[in-house]
């Protein structure tokens, strides 16, 4: 008889400096049978995988790969979650557990998200932990020494692949803004950042926790440099570059 489906667990594993791992997630990682790691395309890397791999144990643990494609006009591909939720439940059903890996943390602009919903619905009984991890925003401020908000301060996350109404009323109305998925709307941000006098108080963190770190203070500097898509804006409230 099924001893019922094992556990996922959905590990947040930090932006990339290995020291960012909680020991929780080190230690359920470690536990996993099975490590679920999300790629845009079947043969593509995997940043979660490259963060988690000095812990691994192949001998005894096996990767799957969970194809999240880059979503086209916004449309999401509900086939295709449930393509990965089934293959996920696939692996637990003889009650192994597994791990699904998550650059940064799993809540925040993340694949397991509709993995999630999509599993609470077709698969309710299938037990599902998140452990939080330290999001890349929190690890750039943090070496920026840049306060995120003080005392009354506001603060706003918006991804940089939302409309430029958007992201101006984010820059109008809050303090602190933080802006993702920056890479190839670099270009068109600082236009707006400049033309509503914000580019002064703004950094740009690129690959943060990696060897490959960067952090620029003169967001005017980047002008017509390729960036890369692990990349983010603080644009912050007056406590930036001095
Ligand atoms: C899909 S979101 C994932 C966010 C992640 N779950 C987190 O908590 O940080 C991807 C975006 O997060 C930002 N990001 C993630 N890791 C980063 C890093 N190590 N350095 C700088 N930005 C990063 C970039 O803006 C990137 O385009």
């Amino acid at each position: 008889m099924s001893a019922g489906y094992g556990t996922l667990t959905a590990i947040g594993l930090g932006p990339g400096d290995p020291e960012l791992l909680t020991l929780k997630g080190l230690r359920l990682l470690r536990a996993a049978r099975w490590l679920f790691a999300p790629v845009r395309a079947p043969e593509a890397p995997s940043y979660a995988l490259e963060i988690a791999w000095p812990h691994l144990d192949l001998a005894r643990q096996q990767v799957v790969a969970l194809v999240y494609p880059m979503p086209r006009d916004g449309e999401p591909d509900e086939a295709q979650w449930r393509a990965n939720a089934r293959l996920i439940a696939a692996h637990l059903a003889d009650g192994s557990d597994g791990a699904f890996l998550v650059e940064g943390d799993p809540l925040l602009y993340s694949s397991f998200t509709p993995t999630l919903f999509t599993l609470q619905d077709e698969f309710p009984s299938l037990p599902i932990r998140i452990v939080p991890g330290v999001s890349s925003i929190v690890a750039a401020a943090a070496q920026a020494h840049l306060p995120l908000a003080r005392l009354d301060e506001r603060i706003a996350i918006v991804p940089a692949t939302s409309s430029r109404r958007a992201l101006r009323e984010a820059l109008e109305r809050y303090d602190t803004v933080v802006i993702l998925k920056v890479a190839r709307h670099f270009e068109a941000l600082l236009d707006l950042l400049e033309s509503l006098g914000r580019a002064d108080n703004a950094i740009l963190a690129e690959r943060v926790g990696t060897p490959r770190e960067r952090l620029e203070r003169d967001l005017r500097a980047l002008r017509g440099q390729a960036l890369d898509y692990f990349s983010l804006v603080i644009v912050s409230g007056g406590w930036a570059n001095g």
